[in-house]
């Protein structure tokens, strides 16, 4: 069985062929640069460069796979959470292309498509486990007894965690995204060089906050001349990761010991950061908790662990009509809060 996953909720434009029993057969992500020279995305400009991009890309993932339409069975795209805009492009474009065919179409749910992106290296990895998931628009920790039911335990109060790397990017002087740039900075500077506060939220142990951290490096950048900021800005990076990276480990180590859980999965555009990776692993292994996390590059936003969530949607009979439209707050399939 082949898969055609189609991505594009913000400002990727991405397609991959997956096969269950074949693996990631391709994957193609082009990223709109338009959004640089404003430091975000800009909704509208990726609207547009989605409708650009979107057929290009889809040719390509088939071209890569060595396959053709004709050995496609089903397309799988992003339903939701996203922008507007750009969801509607993903999604006219896979009906465009399933009616074309009578192909079944499967909605995907983003965050559920960043969770199965670690079964395309790991196929046999299989619930219960806990999930930290750490994107630009989320940051939720997750019990996950079964695909497709997640108990929500913990989520930010504020900022995502990108969403925090990005912003203090800005402050720091440094280019858009944030997240991959202050990871290679932070490799050179001393995560000593400030003790940037790690919050702890009062009664809610699953909790996350990044809006303090931010505050205090907006303070100790307004504190610093123009030349001791250049001296020190990997100095900088290095002690607002450190703070990310403690806080984000410290709080799904307390859930991984609460749940008992024996296994830990990271997903999303923050699990691809390097400290969080190696950091991470060093402290589960203590506890004999095994991590899994997606390559790198299946950790940012792609097609191919939309095509993967699909596969399981197709299994699970999740076909929709051809009235379906995307839903740019879709909701997570979540199970009651407990904890
Ligand atoms: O999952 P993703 O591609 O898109 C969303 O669904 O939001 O995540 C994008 C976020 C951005 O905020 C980006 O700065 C961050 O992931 N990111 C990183 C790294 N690579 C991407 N953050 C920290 N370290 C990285 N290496
Ligand atoms: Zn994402």
């Amino acid at each position: 069985m082949r898969i055609l996953g189609i991505e594009s909720s913000c400002d990727e434009t991405s397609a991959a062929v997956y096969s269950p029993e074949d693996g990631l057969l391709s994957n193609v992500i082009a990223s709109q640069d338009e959004h640089i020279r404003f430091g975000g995305v800009v909704p509208e400009i990726a609207s547009r460069a989605h409708t650009e991009l979107v057929i290009p890309v889809v040719r390509r993932a088939l071209s890569d796979a060595g396959v053709t339409l004709d050995d496609v069975d089903a397309i799988a795209v992003t339903a939701g959470p996203g922008l507007v805009g750009s969801l509607l492009v993903g999604v006219s474009a896979a009906k465009g292309l399933a009616f074309g065919r009578g192909l079944p179409i499967v909605p995907v749910h983003h965050i559920e498509a960043h969770l199965f992106a670690n079964r395309i290296d790991h196929p046999d990895l299989e619930p219960p486990f806990i999930a930290l998931v750490v994107s630009g628009g989320h940051t939720q920790l997750m019990w996950v007894p079964q695909w497709g039911a997640y108990r929500i335990l913990g989520t930010t109060r504020d900022d995502a965690a990108g969403e925090a790397y990005d912003k203090v990017a800005k402050l720091l002087g440094i280019g858009y995204p944030g997240g991959p740039h202050i990871d290679k900075l932070a490799r050179e500077g001393d995560r000593k060089f400030v003790r940037f506060p790690r919050a702890h939220i009062k009664d809610d142990p699953y909790a996350f906050s990044f809006s303090g951290l931010k505050t205090a490096v907006l303070l100790q950048v307004e504190s610093m001349t123009e030349a001791e900021l250049t001296e020190h800005r990997a100095d900088l990076a290095a002690s607002f990761q450190d703070a990310v990276v403690t806080a984000l480990i410290s709080t799904t180590m307390r859930a991984v010991r609460a749940m008992r859980a024996r296994k830990l999965v990271l997903a999303g555009g923050v699990a691809s950061n390097s400290e969080l990776r190696t950091r991470i692993r060093e402290t589960a292994a203590k506890s004999k908790v095994t991590v899994f996390q997606p390559r790198p590059i299946l950790c940012t936003d792609n097609a191919a662990m939309v095509a993967c969530a699909g596969a399981y949607g197709l299994s699970q009979n999740r076909v929709v009509g051809w009235d379906f439209n995307p839903d740019p707050r879709l909701p997570l399939p979540t199970l009651e809060p407990v904890v």
